[in-house]
């Protein structure tokens, strides 16, 4: 019998590998024949440990599972795929698993992220052999046309971003993959990079053939050591069988790649501070222009682009571009990997077409709060981005949309809050946040971030309240437009949101409000 078991992080730290063990100790002294895959995670983390079981059906999947009950559940029929009160069923039928529209994670959870056979055995490394057959200026072509937008959290057109690079004159290039993934809420860099990590590295080395860049480097977060341990075996396996090296699958395209770790610094994931680490220099933000994509890494022209960017690229190349820009609505196109945390039921990975609602993500697919009460807010696109009240749960998930209602959506993290949530502290905890990860370089954000939470502790205690928000809401006007970065610049969008759609939590700005 085959069972498959995620040794993805969020699987890992509620007991995954001591399930694992014991089903192993488990199969010696009954003398079973277990093979035992270890997968990436499918995304629905409120049933790590999730055991998965082959059967003629379909994978039948049983979770939550503890170790101390695997006896128990062998004992029940579990490896013949019995019913039993832990089981869900055939896992791909799993509603909450079915109803997605799975481009970017088909694979994640599946398929044995260091295994090179199984990528290739799952329609890995095809759209790399369609891309080298197709030439530089097609693969461009091919990303401009499905309409692809940077899913770091800008939405910038990734074919304009690879088209810029692509036309600077023939010198040293460099792909940079941002795996710095430093929002709150967020988890979808990491699954892939633990899931699926070959489907990145193709991403990145279609990318280094279409701009003419020879080498790659992906910055992780050291807060990931799971993804940098899959990741470097990865790049090893592919390096092993000729997708990287000095002629990439016989193409004559050179292209290696390797891995870097950061140093906890959430300016990190900015682009030019992203770029200053990887020189060996303290983070501190660039002024731009000049863009990456003319002097970057080492002075030279770069594509930096998030992991979720360049995980979808492989699929578009293998099945165009017009079939992933057929999902989606409006500018948003293709799917979205949502990521439900916080107080949630139902939390996990959800990949769907834009489109959805903010509403049936949260009420529908999350299921509610986990603590059972009231969702009262919900923050969308990291600590950077705005709060959400009920009044606005119809709003769709697409960038246009979440921008038209002051918001972002981000890297698509959803934090979700109950009723018990103060929103002054949250504002204020927005300002400290700016404050203590601040690289210093502008004084709006350096200097506001610190008097913005002067100002939330005067607030909150009732002192000056009425002039105090003036002030409050001036210095945000200052930070969201005088700042240097995102950072500073987009602050403000907690804060005010919190402001304006729960006056009532900043004690007399309710009638000023109103
Ligand atoms: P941006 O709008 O300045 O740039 C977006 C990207 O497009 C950059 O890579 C930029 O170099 C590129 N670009 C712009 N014009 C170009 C042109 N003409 N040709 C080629 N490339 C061009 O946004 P920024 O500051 O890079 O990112 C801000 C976003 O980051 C926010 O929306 C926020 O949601 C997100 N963010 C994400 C985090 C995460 O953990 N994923 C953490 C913090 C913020
Ligand atoms: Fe640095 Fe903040 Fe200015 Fe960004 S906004 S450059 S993080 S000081």
């Amino acid at each position: 019998t085959r069972i498959y078991i995620s040794r993805d992080s969020g699987a890992l730290c509620v007991g995954a590998e001591a399930v694992a063990k014991k089903f192993r100790d488990e199969a010696k002294s009954r003398g079973l024949d277990v093979e035992i895959v270890r997968t990436g995670s499918r995304g629905m983390y409120w049933l790590e440990p999730l055991v998965e079981v082959e059967t003629p059906q379909g994978r039948v999947g049983y979770g939550p599972v503890k170790a101390a009950k695997v006896g128990e559940l062998i004992d029940a029929g579990m490896l013949e795929g019995k019913a039993h009160e832990k089981c869900i069923g055939v896992v791909d039928e799993f509603p909450w698993f079915k109803n997605q529209t799975r481009l970017t994670f088909a694979r994640c959870g599946i398929i044995d992220p260091r295994s090179i056979e199984d990528y290739r055995a799952h329609g890995g490394y095809e759209g790399l052999k369609k891309a080298i057959a197709a030439g530089p200026k097609a693969i461009v072509e091919e990303v401009l046309t499905s309409g692809l937008r940077g899913r770091g959290g800008a939405g910038f057109p990734t074919g304009i971003k690879w088209r810029t690079v692509a036309e600077t004159p023939p010198q040293q290039k460099y792909i940079v993959c941002n795996a710095d993934e430093g929002d709150s809420g967020t988890f979808a860099d990491r699954m892939v990079m633990e899931g699926d990590p070959f489907e990145l590295i193709e991403g990145m080395t279609i990318a280094g053939i279409a701009v003419g860049a020879t080498y790659g480097y992906i910055y992780l977060r050291s807060e990931y050591p799971h993804a940098f341990e899959t990741l470097k075996i990865a790049i090893e396996e592919a390096r092993k069988a000729g997708y990287l090296g000095d002629n990439v699958m016989g193409s004559g395209h050179a292209y290696d790649m390797e891995v870097r770790l950061g140093a906890g610094a959430y300016v990190c994931g900015e682009e030019t501070s992203l770029l200053d680490s990887l020189e060996g220099k303290r983070g501190e933000v660039r002024a731009k222009p000049p863009l990456p994509a003319h002097i970057g890494l080492f002075g030279q022209p770069t594509i930096i682009n998030n992991v979720l960017s360049l995980a979808a690229v492989p699929l578009i190349l293998d099945k165009g571009g017009e079939y992933y820009r057929d999902f989606g609505m409006g500018k948003s196109r293709g799917t979205m990997p949502i990521q439900l945390a916080g107080n949630i039921k139902h939390g996990g990975l959800y990949e769907t077409a834009f489109g959805i609602t903010l509403g049936e993500l949260v009420d529908d697919i999350g299921g509610g709060t986990y603590s059972g009460r009231p969702v009262r807010a919900v923050q969308v696109g990291g600590p950077l981005g705005a709060y959400f009240p009920r009044a606005l749960f119809d709003t769709p998930f697409d960038y246009e949309a979440f921008t038209a209602a002051d918001g972002l959506i981000g890297h698509g993290g959803i934090v979700v809050f109950d009723d018990t949530v103060d929103m002054a502290q949250q504002a204020r905890f927005a300002m400290e946040f700016c404050a203590i990860e601040s690289c210093g370089k502008c004084t709006p954000c350096r200097i506001g971030s610190a008097r913005g939470m002067e100002l939330m502790d005067k607030i909150v205690a009732g002192e000056d309240r009425e002039a105090n928000l003036v002030v409050l809401e001036d210095l945000c006007d200052t930070m969201k437009f005088g700042s240097l970065c995102a950072l500073g610049g987009f602050t403000p969008y907690p804060v005010m949101s919190a402001l304006h759609h729960f006056p009532e939590d900043f004690g007399a700005a309710k009638k000023r409000l109103e």
